[in-house]
């Protein structure tokens, strides 16, 4: 595999400044050695360029909205070339208000693309659901079409995904607003209640089959808040009784296994709040795992 490594240094889709540091401490926790001792070809194109707010942008439901399009316009126009080049983007976050440019930037070349949405949230607010205003909160409603029309339009072109073709998996704080447009929509969530029972082999069986069945690739979008706090302390907003360091390179083994991958993001990492680094180091033993590594 060839891949190719953007970073994006973007905080303001969240409430605490430090996740912008994120590219950072993912890169200092050694991703390109670690990639590369498995074989693969790794090209890092650095990060993308964030323009600092030199004002509070006051659309209150949607903070530093001019700040986080821009952002992801740039960054949907890099991954798209980078799926043009016929490599695999990986992205550095930054908060998970990335994944709008992520998102569009795969999606103009996968007309059927699945997601598989690795996260305590749900991250389907509109600016009228969300208790924040914060973006980050938002990127998965935006994505299937729902909210501000310049997040849904991020790239130039709307809805990136269907709601069949995405599965959230992790999940345990979810808002009002969001459970009502999970169930009027119909979207697929592996909350930890789904996982406590079932186990993560048989919860990746059936997200791998929902997200396959009628696509061109998936993209996997993995906030580090979807592991329980205790293994990846270095986020903005941590919720106990999340998925342990095993079942998450558990999840991504099976996910290498199934070979379905076409992009991914690794986003929320904050080293301000983290542990030595212990959160990036976290993100990178994972990206190993979805990309083949085994144990034996
Ligand atoms: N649901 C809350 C909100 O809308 C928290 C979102 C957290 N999102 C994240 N990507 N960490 O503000
Ligand atoms: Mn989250
Ligand atoms: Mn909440
Ligand atoms: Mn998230």
């Amino acid at each position: 595999k060839n891949i190719s490594i953007v970073g994006v240094p973007l905080d303001l889709g969240a409430d605490r400044r430090g996740v912008d540091m994120g590219p950072s401490a993912i890169r200092y926790a050694g991703v390109v050695a670690r990639l590369e001792q498995m074989g693969l070809n790794i090209q890092d194109r650095g990060d993308i360029s964030v323009t600092r707010p030199h004002r509070f942008t006051e659309t209150e439901n949607h903070k530093y909205l001019d700040e986080v399009v821009e952002a992801n316009t740039k960054l949907a126009e890099v991954v798209s070339e980078i799926m043009q080049e016929g490599r695999f983007p990986l992205v550095l976050g930054g908060d998970h208000s990335i994944a709008l440019g992520t998102v569009a930037g795969v999606a103009r070349h996968k007309k059927n693309l699945g997601v598989i949405w690795f996260d305590a949230h749900g991250d389907l607010n509109t600016g009228e659901t969300s208790p924040s205003g914060n973006i980050h909160g938002m990127p998965l409603a935006a994505s299937l079409g729902f909210g501000h029309e310049r997040l849904v339009n991020i790239g130039g072109f709307a809805p990136k995904l269907q709601p069949e073709n995405v599965v959230i998996i992790g999940a345990r704080d979810l808002d009002r607003g969001e459970r009502e447009l999970i169930k009027r929509i119909g979207l697929k969530v592996f909350t930890m209640h789904e996982i406590d029972k079932l186990g993560m082999a048989r919860v990746m069986e059936e997200a791998i089959a929902h997200v396959s069945r009628q696509t061109d690739g998936v993209h996997l979008s993995l906030d580090l808040d979807g592991l329980d706090p205790h293994d990846a302390p270095g986020v903005g907003t941590p919720v106990i009784g999340g998925i342990s360091y095993r079942e998450g390179h558990l999840a991504l083994e099976m996910l290498a296994e199934a070979d379905v991958l076409c992009s991914a993001e690794f986003v929320e990492v904050n080293p301000i709040l983290d542990r030595e680094n212990a959160t990036a180091r976290v993100a990178v033993a994972l990206m190993s795992s979805a990309f083949g590594d085994k144990l034996l």
